[in-house]
């Protein structure tokens, strides 16, 4: 346990694992939520979150409103474009899974199953700005089962030799949201679809990256390849491509570059999604899991030594 001093409190910070996550004690998050007040608080709590690249604040009492007002602390705030939020909250991401869900692959189309985020993957990875940052809200959680993994993108990277660190940072990687559309959303993505004239999946949301980013914040060098959205790597042949990435995924998925996070009722957690990704583990059939995500912008990944902005083209 590393105890941080701040003027008016004792902030705990306990890390969960040797290179990502932490557990925050000592911060009420309702209180940071109200902008300029208490600075020294989210500017403690942000350098956490740049360091530990998740952290989970336990044992919280947030509004929906406040939810939202600490999302903006981090950024403008991301709407997604196909959950829908309550009504009036477009921002609110909902994350539910009532007593009826299933845990059941055959049930992944009937409503039953909680789908959200069931694989490796970093959020929205397919838009040409991925999200910053998530912070995830979950009041009711099961009483077994329903943790999150987190792999460090960071901790694979510089795990790799360099002779193929080097390689990789040469290349890019297209990112499609089509197979997540279609299996997620799909009734709703067929009728929109057709509304709005798309074809043959051709307008799903697209966009190619760096196989290494670069921290915007950070200057370190992620690995940004994930099992849910990356498609193809630019530069290789298809056969290299799936081979490579196939590699990268489950080096990427290696016991010692994670965390599984156990969730409590009234839990915060906030991961940063430029240099982790996240699986959601569904072992909890019969039981409810509900909570609430905000979805902080991003900036377009780019890889550069001297960590300056490089343009990367669209595809499609
Ligand atoms: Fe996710």
């Amino acid at each position: 346990m590393t105890q941080v001093q701040r003027s008016q409190s004792t902030l705990r910070v306990r890390p969960l694992s040797g290179h990502i996550g932490a557990e925050i004690e000592g911060l009420d998050l309702a209180s940071l939520a109200l902008d300029n007040r208490d600075n020294e608080g989210f500017a403690t709590l942000k350098s956490l979150f740049l360091q530990y690249q998740v952290v989970i604040l336990r044992n919280q009492t947030l509004t929906r409103d406040q939810h939202i007002a600490l999302g903006k602390r981090f950024g403008d705030l991301h709407v997604h474009p196909m959950a829908k939020g309550p009504e009036g909250y477009p921002e609110i991401f909902p994350i539910e899974a009532d007593a009826n869900s299933s845990n059941d692959p055959k049930d992944i189309r009937g409503g039953k199953r909680a789908v959200n985020g069931g694989h490796w993957h970093s959020d929205v990875s397919c838009d040409v700005e991925p999200p910053l940052g998530s912070l995830l809200y979950l009041r009711d959680v099961p009483e077994y089962g329903g943790d999150t993994l987190f792999s460090s993108g960071y901790a694979a990277y510089e795990a790799l030799s360099p002779a193929l660190q080097s390689l990789l940072e040469g290349l890019t990687a297209v990112h499609s949201g089509e197979a997540t559309y279609r299996l997620h959303y799909g009734h709703q993505a067929a009728k929109d679809r057709s509304q709005f004239g798309f074809k043959n999946g051709a307008d799903y949301p697209e966009a190619v990256h760096p196989v290494v980013r670069t921290h915007p914040e950070t200057g370190r060098k992620s690995l940004f390849v994930n099992r849910g959205f990356t498609r193809e790597i630019v530069e290789l042949s298809h056969t290299e491509s799936q081979a490579l990435l196939e590699f990268l995924y489950r080096h990427q998925e290696t016991p010692e570059f994670t965390v599984r996070l156990n969730w409590t009722p009234n839990s915060l957690a906030i991961w940063d999604n430029r240099c982790t990704q996240h699986r959601a583990i569904f072992d909890y059939s019969g039981l409810a899991r509900r909570g609430e995500r905000v979805t902080v912008k991003g900036d377009r990944p780019y890889f550069s030594e001297t960590a300056s902005a490089v343009e990367w083209g669209l595809v499609g």
